[in-house]
């Protein structure tokens, strides 16, 4: 049996925390063994939102050591940067014509932008980021997306087109998935003010964070507002140092549940205990990152040689469109 193949991405805003990590990159990590994957920079996208373009170029080689860091081996997995693969542009075309507006209109993550970025004026490729994305996963023909659960609407999206274009252009023999999304059980982890781990929250903890930039973010966490002194009785459950012992420090959680419901473990140790844990993950991530930020070269030619390879597959794709679309 040939393996499934996975694609992903993320768009490339900067440095990764801790939230994209567990919402992504770790599942990332632990699929690229078992399946063929793509991994993907969407840089065109961030154009939705920022129409300056400085920063794109740094942000994407910032994301890119945080993913060779953390884990991810170009040598299973290409990692590459949308716009130099010129038959993004070129589908993205074809796929346009395969949705309607009014379906867009109605996608709830272009409301929830639209609300919270107070967009008054929608721009077409704002409107058209789910078509990009469709693009992006089917190219590769991408068969299963490990996402945050947030970008479920964007998958759904996706198998849409791709049923309409098999439907409409390949009558036997369809040539493009339907794809699923793959969600992970820590997919939202909250940030250290407790609401959702986001940059422009200012709540993160980053993974090129040192250990002490993280022991003092937690130390400022909070924590529950009625375990005052260091004896009282705490309710992990409302507690999100707590949360974050569940996801890095399961092993010692029943001991520490137990211990902040008694009253024996005030709010600084647990704190401490959780920092410690956190670092130790970290440590690891930190010392790949020291050498890639020392070997800058290494790090753009993985980046050449992957799209060389994503460069293939795309165009293999494209040739198939054409042919069941009779263009040529
Ligand atoms: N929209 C995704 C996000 O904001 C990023 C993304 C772009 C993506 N293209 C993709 C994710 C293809 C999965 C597959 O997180």
């Amino acid at each position: 049996m040939p393996k499934k193949r996975i694609l992903s991405g993320m768009r490339p805003t900067g440095k990764l925390h801790l939230g994209n990590y567990v919402g992504a990159l770790e599942n990332w990590i632990k699929l690229q063994d078992d399946y063929e994957s793509y991994f993907l920079i969407a840089d065109y996208h961030v154009l939705t939102t920022d129409l300056s373009t400085e920063k794109i170029y740094s942000n994407s080689i910032e994301m890119l050591i945080d993913w060779l860091s953390a884990g991810l081996d170009p040598v299973k997995a290409p990692m590459f940067r949308q716009s130099q693969i010129k038959q993004h542009t070129e589908l993205f075309l074809i796929f346009s014509m395969l949705i309607t507006k009014a379906r867009l209109e109605r996608n709830p993550t272009l409301k929830e932008q639209v609300r919270d970025l107070n967009i008054e004026n929608i721009i077409y490729g704002h409107l058209g980021y789910p078509v990009l994305q469709a693009v992006d996963i089917l190219l590769y023909k991408g068969e299963l997306v490990p996402v945050g659960e947030d970008q479920l609407p964007h998958i759904e999206i996706t198998r849409e087109i791709a049923r309409k274009f098999n439907s409409q252009y390949c009558l036997n023999n369809p040539i493009f998935p339907e794809p699923e999304g793959l969600i992970t059980e820590f997919a939202r982890l909250p940030g250290l003010d407790g609401k959702r781990m986001s940059k422009s929250l200012g709540n993160t903890i980053y993974l090129s964070d040192g250990p002490d930039v993280v022991k003092s973010k937690l130390r400022k966490a909070v924590t529950d507002p009625l375990k005052v002194r260091k004896n009282d009785p705490g309710r992990p459950e409302i507690c999100l140092v707590f949360t974050y012992h569940k996801k890095f420090n399961p092993s010692e959680t029943p001991q520490i549940e137990k211990d902040c419901r008694s009253g024996v473990l005030g709010c600084v140790d647990c704190k401490l205990k959780c920092s410690e844990k956190i670092n130790s993950i970290l440590e690891p991530i930190l010392q790949k990152r020291k050498y890639y930020e020392s070997n800058l070269d290494e790090v753009k030619n993985i980046l050449l040689d992957s799209e060389k390879r994503a460069r293939v597959i795309a165009t293999e794709t494209m040739e198939e469109v054409h042919t069941q679309m009779k263009l040529g």
